[in-house]
This record gives C-alpha cells, sequence and structure tokens, in this order.
C-alpha cells in the first residue's frame, strides 16, 4: 500500500469548487473527523470546510457503532448550513456523490442501500453518517461524514471481513486517494447547488437505491419491521409494505436484505 500521504494544499490546489473544501483541515491521525467539524461548525467555520484524516482512532458510524478507519481509508466531514428544507436532502447529495466518483475514478458500479450505504457486489464500500444541530426553523450546522474503505484488505479486518469490501479489493489494484478525494468534494458540491432546481437529485438517488422491491428486515427505533420496501418518498423515508397489506412509513433504520 504504497501512497503517499494526504495534504491539505493537495486537495485544495485548483480543486475548482466554488467553496466545499476551499479550507481543508488535515490530521494524519484523530479520533473523529465528526467531532472537530462540530466544534469549527459551532466557532461559525466557512459553509464548505472539511475535516480529514489520514486514520481515525474512535471513528463513528450510525446508531452508535463504532467505524474502522485505519491508514488506506478515507474518512472525512463536510460542514455545511442549509436551509431546512435541504436537510433530509444531504443523505442523498453524499451518496450520490459517492457513488459518481467511485464511478469517474475506478469505472466501479456501486448501488445504495437504503438510507445511505454504498455498496458493491452487495458488501458496503462507505459508510454516511450526517449529524445536524437545528435550532427552530433554522439549521445551525449539518456535518456530513463519509467514509470510505479504499486501499485496505478486508481480510485484514475480521470483525467487517464478510460485510465489508474495499475499492482496491474489488479493482485488484490501489487507487490514488487524493483523485477520490478531489472528485468526491466537487461531485457533493454539484449536487448540493442542484438541490433547489427540483427532484433530480431524489429521482437519481431513488433511481440508485438496491433496496426497493426487495424484502428486508428493518430496525428502527428499538422495533424491528419486516416487509417489502415499496418506495421512498423525497423526504428520504421509506414506504415498507407489510404482508397484511398495511404500509409502515420509516424515517430512519438498519436494513437487512432478506433476498
Ligand atoms: C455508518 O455506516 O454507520 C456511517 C459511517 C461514517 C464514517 C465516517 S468516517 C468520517 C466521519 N468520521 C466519523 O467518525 N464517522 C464518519
Amino acid at each position: 500500500m504504497g501512497e503517499s500521504s494526504l495534504s491539505s494544499i493537495a486537495i485544495t490546489d485548483n480543486l475548482g469548487t466554488c467553496f466545499i473544501g476551499q479550507r481543508v483541515i488535515y490530521y494524519p491521525k484523530l479520533t473523529s473527523t465528526m467531532d472537530v467539524a462540530k466544534h469549527e461548525a459551532q466557532q461559525g467555520a466557512i459553509e464548505g470546510t472539511v475535516v480529514i484524516a489520514e486514520e481515525q482512532t474512535a471513528g463513528r458510524g450510525r446508531i452508535k457503532r463504532a467505524w474502522l478507519s485505519p491508514k488506506g481509508s478515507i474518512a472525512l466531514s463536510i460542514i455545511l448550513y442549509p436551509d431546512l428544507g435541504y436537510l433530509s436532502s444531504l443523505i442523498m447529495v453524499a451518496s450520490l456523490g459517492v457513488v459518481h466518483c467511485i464511478e469517474k475514478v475506478t469505472g466501479l458500479k456501486s448501488r445504495i442501500k437504503w438510507p445511505n450505504d454504498v455498496l458493491i457486489n452487495d458488501k458496503k464500500v462507505c459508510g454516511i453518517l450526517i449529524e445536524s444541530e437545528v435550532k427552530g426553523n433554522r439549521v445551525d450546522y449539518a456535518i456530513i461524514g463519509i467514509g470510505i474503505n479504499v486501499n485496505l484488505r478486508p481480510s485484514d479486518f475480521p470483525e467487517i471481513s464478510s460485510v465489508a469490501t474495499s475499492l482496491s479489493h474489488e479493482l485488484g489494484r490501489d487507487i490514488p486517494r487524493l483523485d477520490m478525494i478531489r472528485c468526491l468534494l466537487a461531485e457533493i458540491e454539484r449536487l448540493y447547488l442542484a438541490l433547489p432546481s427540483g427532484d433530480s437529485v431524489y429521482q437519481e438517488w431513488r433511481d440508485n437505491l438496491v433496496t426497493l422491491g426487495k424484502k428486508v428486515q428493518i430496525s428502527s427505533d428499538e422495533t424491528t419491521y419486516e416487509g417489502i420496501a415499496e418506495s421512498v418518498a423525497s423526504n428520504g423515508s421509506l414506504l415498507l409494505r407489510h404482508s397484511d397489506g398495511s404500509l409502515t412509513k420509516i424515517v430512519t433504520g438498519d436494513v437487512t436484505l432478506r433476498d
């Protein structure tokens, strides 16, 4: 795994974005990029500030899970100040941004498992965590955290090897993380800026979901639901059709595909 280290300047240099990634705070090692991004956001960091770490020692995932991010992976957080109406679309922007940039940089096709896991050949290659602070009808800040398994061997990590993959494992060679990061920041900015112009981001996200039409089990708020994932609404919630014909709207949860 002979890839050189990242740096703020290498990421920002001629990036071509308006604001995402114009300021990058880089750490060789950090507990979690979410913690630093939150602190920065609370201090009023400019929109689009990125916090990135070569390695996280306490990376976190959704539902209070730990997130493994050894050297060779990508772990970054992006600070945004969206209008409240766009908050629920950030999962779509982030997951689609990852799908696009994986394809552009590696040629690999990936799909999204609702709400925002990115899978290749049914195994997880990227996890996304969105944390925000809302006061009244105003978003104080929103942070998109993205972890991508890039240049690592899943078999070196037995705790995740049955459910996870990496780009290098799928492609059979290492991938320049710098290209992935720069592409990702540009792609996320493009999708984020497209939100006010209509439904295109939602429609593309929906079309890239591997979950729809499948029999699923969903854990949400300590309840487990089973049924067919029938559709998703434009606010990101999932409609689950049960065997008795009834429907449940699920806002957030953890999906297991049953077939
Ligand atoms: C999940 O799949 O549960 C979400 C994983 C999110 C991981 C990323 S890595 C960068 C950022 N920092 C963290 O501690 N978590 C997110």
